[in-house]
Parts: C-alpha cells; structure tokens; sequence
C-alpha cells in the first residue's frame, strides 16, 4: 500500500502533558499523501495542524501508531538517516519566512544546501536557479530586510525547494500575507510540487488554499473530519474542494 503513498500517518496519536493536563494534540490519525498531490488540512487554532506537521518531518514522534515516509516508519531511522531525511526529503515553510537578517536572499535559500556539505559556489547556483523561479531573480543579493512580505515567502519556499524534497510540509504559509499575494504563493507552491512529483502537505486555516489542493480534510481537535461534519468548520471551503474531480 506504501509504494505510491510518499507520507502516511496511520492511527496517529500524539499528546503533551501541560501541568497536569493532558491535551490530545493529534488524535488518532490516518491519512496519506501521494506523490504530486497537494492535501490541505483545515482547521481552527489548537486542532493540531503544527503537531502533524512536527510528526511528519520527524521532529516529534508519535505515542501510538506510525508515520511513514516511502514506507519507512520514521520512529525506526537510526539519528544518520533522520538528519538526512530532514535535509534531503522534507522541505518545511513556516508561518514566516525566518530568514537570516543581513544575509542575501540567496544564501538565505541555500542554508540546507550548507548545512548538508554542498560547496558555497553550487549552493549559490542552485539557489538562483529556484529563486529565478519564483520571481526574484531581481533580488538575489538582498537581504531579507529589503524584501516585502511576499518576496519574503518566496525566498522561503525557494529555500523549501532547493534541495528538491519530496515531501513538502507548509504550514500557514500565507498566515502573514494579504489575500492576493496569499492565493499567488500557494499557486507557487502547488505548481511547482506537481511539475516535481513532490507530496504536499499544507496546513491553513486560510479558505483559499482549499482552492489549490487535490484534496481538503477538515481538523479538529486533533481527528480529521470529513463530509457533514468537516462543512461545519468551513462549509464553503470545504465544498469547494477538488476531491471529487481528482477522486
Ligand atoms: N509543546 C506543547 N506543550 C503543550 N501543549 C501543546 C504544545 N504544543 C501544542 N500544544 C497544544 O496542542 C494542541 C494542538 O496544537 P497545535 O498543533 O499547535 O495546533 P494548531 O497548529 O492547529 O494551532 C493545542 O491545544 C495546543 O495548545
Ligand atoms: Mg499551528
């Protein structure tokens, strides 16, 4: 079942213990993601959209069940295949770009290229290259703090990509931008992961990244909705889902 999925979670449960509460952060899971597909989970603040995403790229691991990536369980990785997968195979986008201040947008793009031993002179080439796909070969040499909002995210998502994963994991990365510059992002984002065959998981509490998905689960409390109960979250978002055409 794992050879075309490239992320699957099956029967995910993770918890954190706050004081003496006990919050179900992810609440029994199971949902998979193939190649060139673009999954959005929607949901309000606190259902858990982060926790999946930190068990997906391996920087949590789950109570009970498993996640998988290529049908490998990530929990058996030894630590050498975890660091080579967090390099190789994910690309992460957050919230906000978190660029490094001072550095040119082009280094800022290359940081895993760096971190995983390319040398200086292809990192830079490499990072050009998906900076010029995404509309900044105009602002190669500058630094995060000349870039607008938008141009920003894009330096994020280049640098998501430059190490071309196979597994992208988004989460809210329009959170910060206005609604145009949002819808143009994710149409990035969507476009560039299926001409790359690469997994997309996005998690938003935006209606319009619903637009750009394959497919679109509602999130709650930490368990997918779906049908009835996921048109209560957002009934015109997750109408509007493109399930039924890509079945
Ligand atoms: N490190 C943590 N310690 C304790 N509780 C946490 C922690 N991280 C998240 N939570 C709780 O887990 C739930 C899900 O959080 P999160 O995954 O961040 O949701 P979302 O990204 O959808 O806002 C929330 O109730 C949140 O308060
Ligand atoms: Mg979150």
């Amino acid at each position: 079942m794992s050879a075309q999925h490239v992320l699957e979670f099956e029967g995910v449960v993770k918890r954190y213990t706050d004081a003496d509460e006990v919050v179900r952060a992810v609440d029994g899971v199971t949902l998979a993601v193939g190649a060139g597909e673009v999954c959005a989970l929607y949901g309000p603040s606190g259902s858990g959209k982060t926790t999946l995403l930190l068990l997906a790229a391996a920087l949590l691991t789950p109570d009970q069940g498993v996640v998988r990536f290529a049908g490998a369980d990530l929990a058996r990785l030894q630590a050498s295949q975890l660091v080579a997968y967090q390099r190789r195979d994910v690309g992460f986008v957050y919230q906000s770009a978190h660029l490094m201040r001072g550095v040119p947008a082009v280094e800022n793009a290359a940081m895993k290229l760096l971190a995983d031993g390319v040398s200086l002179r292809e990192a830079r080439a490499r990072s050009c290259e998906w900076l010029e796909r995404v509309g900044l070969a105009q602002r190669l040499e500058y630094p995060p703090e000349r870039l607008s909002g938008g141009e920003r995210q894009r330096v994020a998502i280049a640098r998501a990509l430059v190490n071309e994963p196979r597994l992208i994991l988004a989460d809210e990365p329009t959170g910060n931008l206005d609604t145009r510059r949002g819808i143009d992002i994710l149409r990035m984002l969507a476009g560039l992961a299926r001409e790359r065959a690469a997994a997309v998981l996005l998690v938003t509490h935006d209606p319009q990244a619903v637009a750009v998905a394959d497919r679109v689960h509602g999130l709650r409390d930490g368990r997918l909705v779906r049908g009835h109960e996921a048109a209560q979250i957002r009934p015109s978002a997750v109408s509007t889902a493109r399930t039924h055409e890509t079945g």
